[in-house]
């Protein structure tokens, strides 16, 4: 495991801990504290979302968007959550998705698995799972999953070429990756990509919006596109960079609106590849 990873499952496993102990996380996704307005995973649902699910699930919310929204869910479907922490996106979808559909959520660190699972009980849901692995090495079959989601994870991946391989092998064709996740629009300082704080608080490890695009092309997706919703501005970037021990002067102009979060969507072919000279033509 890289050093990193490690980071990341540190910085997460803490947060699942403070969220079964206390109640609330101490720290949250993005570097600034907590619960008085983080740029990042605020205000990412609504009331309707939340009622009726586990407090834990929804203070444990790390996300950067709210991926169940923004794809049409089918009853009966069988959905991936990629890092599910404390499961609110795998929850939300078990309602949509009903009886007949199943979801499963796939987390590398312990305490977020058994918060999820607690969250889980305390819900009574019935039709979720959630797996021990990494989304670089994902735990399930190929083709065997109709829509992955994942919120704020794939940026704290330092593999995110075997993410998408992955996502793309475990997707039956004509299945949808529809993420959201933190994308930068330009460049970003060196200051910036070297800081750790800054990549565990889901920022200095984003993607660039072509680069994504790029990539998901690269494993065999169609039908890409990068959707940016929610822009960091200037003041959101003092708030980053003051909190990870940098300039702030001097980076937050020329990091004033280049950091997003967006929704990512990409289909994988009904038709993958050449299994022979009969399906190629
Ligand atoms: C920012 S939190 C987001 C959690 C959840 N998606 C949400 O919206 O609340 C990141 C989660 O992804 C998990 N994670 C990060 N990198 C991972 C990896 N490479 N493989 C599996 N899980 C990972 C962390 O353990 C953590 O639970």
């Amino acid at each position: 495991m890289s050093a990193i990873q490690e980071a990341v499952k540190q910085k997460y496993g803490a947060i699942a801990e403070a969220v079964t102990n206390l109640g609330k996380p101490e720290t949250c996704c993005g570097p600034s504290p907590c619960g008085c307005g983080d740029p990042i995973t605020s205000d990412l649902y609504s009331a309707t979302e939340t009622d009726g699910l586990p407090g834990a699930a929804v203070a444990a919310s790390l996300g950067c968007g709210n991926p169940t929204a923004l794809i049409d869910l089918k009853p009966g479907q069988t959905v991936l959550d990629l890092g599910s922490g404390g499961g609110i996106d795998v929850l939300l979808s078990a309602k949509r998705v009903g009886p007949t559909g199943k979801v499963y959520g796939v987390d590398m660190t312990d305490a977020m698995l058994d918060l999820a699972r607690a969250n889980q009980t305390k819900a009574g849901i019935t039709n979720v799972e959630f797996r021990k692995g990494t989304i670089e090495l994902l735990p399930l079959l190929d083709n065997s999953v109709d829509v992955i989601i994942s919120n704020c994870v794939i940026n704290l991946s330092t593999d995110k070429d075997a993410v998408l391989r992955e996502a793309f092998r475990v997707l039956k064709p004509g299945g949808w990756f529809a993420v959201s996740d933190v994308v930068v629009r330009g460049d970003v300082p060196a200051e910036v990509r070297r800081n750790m704080e800054l990549w565990v608080g889901c920022i200095a490890g984003a993607l660039k919006d072509t680069e994504y695009e790029e990539k998901l092309s690269k494993v065999g997706f169609q039908d890409i596109s990068v959707e940016p919703w929610r822009v960091y501005n200037i003041d959101d970037a003092r708030s980053f960079l003051a909190s990870a021990g940098l300039e702030v002067d001097a980076l937050a102009q020329r990091v004033d609106g280049t950091i997003v979060s967006a929704f990512v969507r990409a289909q994988k072919p009904m038709k993958t590849g050449c299994c022979g000279p009969e399906c190629c033509s």
